[in-house]
């Protein structure tokens, strides 16, 4: 389980996070939306423990992040794949590379790697591309190359900002059918994004972020969102 209680955090004068408090339970897909600036990735990067709250708890299973040693760290973020706005693709590496770039942390033996890595980018549709380097792959083909790096480490929780940014909608929606996929195999999800039109076809729940405040409470999402025409 994931949660927030309390929180708040400042960047100099910006106060990115204003007193939030949510849960996201285990097998859980949430939509954390709001405009740009609202404070998502922020939620992201406290869960991931990059950054501490200054104010209130994060806890993911149980472990406050913010009291995390540094040398805890790397294993607490095996439980968490990362699909991050910026992609974090080496482009230097093949598909292949870096797949296995997100296994180097966890020490498994070369064997184990070439089958992990077989299989997310099978699932992700990849295996044609194995070989190639990122600037031979489409945006979509970026992504999705992303998810199989955060998958490779069969994580608990998927962490994805804003993954559906630069795509057109049909390449979008099959990356969020992937993303469905890989909830009901039981992992948890939990999105950033502004794209309403994804929010809005999915019925998952939303946390509204605006201006570093929770603008809904976590309800189940029907209608509380809606996309502006
Ligand atoms: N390291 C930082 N130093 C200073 N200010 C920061 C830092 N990180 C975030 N901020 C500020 O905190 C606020 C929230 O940023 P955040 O990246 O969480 O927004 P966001 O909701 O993810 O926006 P977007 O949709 O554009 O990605 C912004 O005003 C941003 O400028
Ligand atoms: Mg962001």
């Amino acid at each position: 389980m994931i949660k927030l209680n309390k929180v708040t955090k400042r960047f100099g004068s910006i106060v990115a996070l204003d007193n939030i408090s949510f849960e996201v339970k285990d097998g859980e897909f949430v939509f954390i939306t709001g405009p740009s600036g609202a404070g998502k990735t922020t939620i992201l990067k406290l869960i991931l423990g990059q950054i501490v709250p200054d104010v209130g708890e994060v806890i993911v299973d149980g472990t406050d992040v913010g009291k995390l040693k540094l040398k805890d760290l790397p294993s607490f973020r095996q439980k968490m794949g990362v699909v991050f706005q910026d992609f974090k693709i080496l482009p230097e590496r093949t598909v292949d590379e870096n797949v296995q770039v997100a296994l180097a942390v966890i020490g498994l033996s070369k064997t184990e790697w070439d089958v992990r890595v077989k299989h997310a980018l099978k699932l992700v549709g990849l295996s044609r591309q194995i070989n190639l380097f990122p600037s031979q792959l489409s945006g979509g083909e970026l992504q999705r190359l992303s998810l199989a790096r955060a998958l490779s480490v069969n994580p608990k929780i998927i962490l994805a900002d804003e993954p559906t940014g630069n795509l057109d909608w049909q390449t979008s929606d099959d990356l969020m059918k992937l993303f469905q996929k890989i909830n009901e195999e039981g992992k948890t999800i939990l999105m950033a994004t502004h794209n309403l039109e994804i929010v809005k076809k999915h019925k998952k729940r939303v946390i509204n972020i605006v201006g570093g405040k929770m603008e809904n409470k976590t309800k189940n999402q029907k209608s509380e969102i809606e996309p502006k025409a």
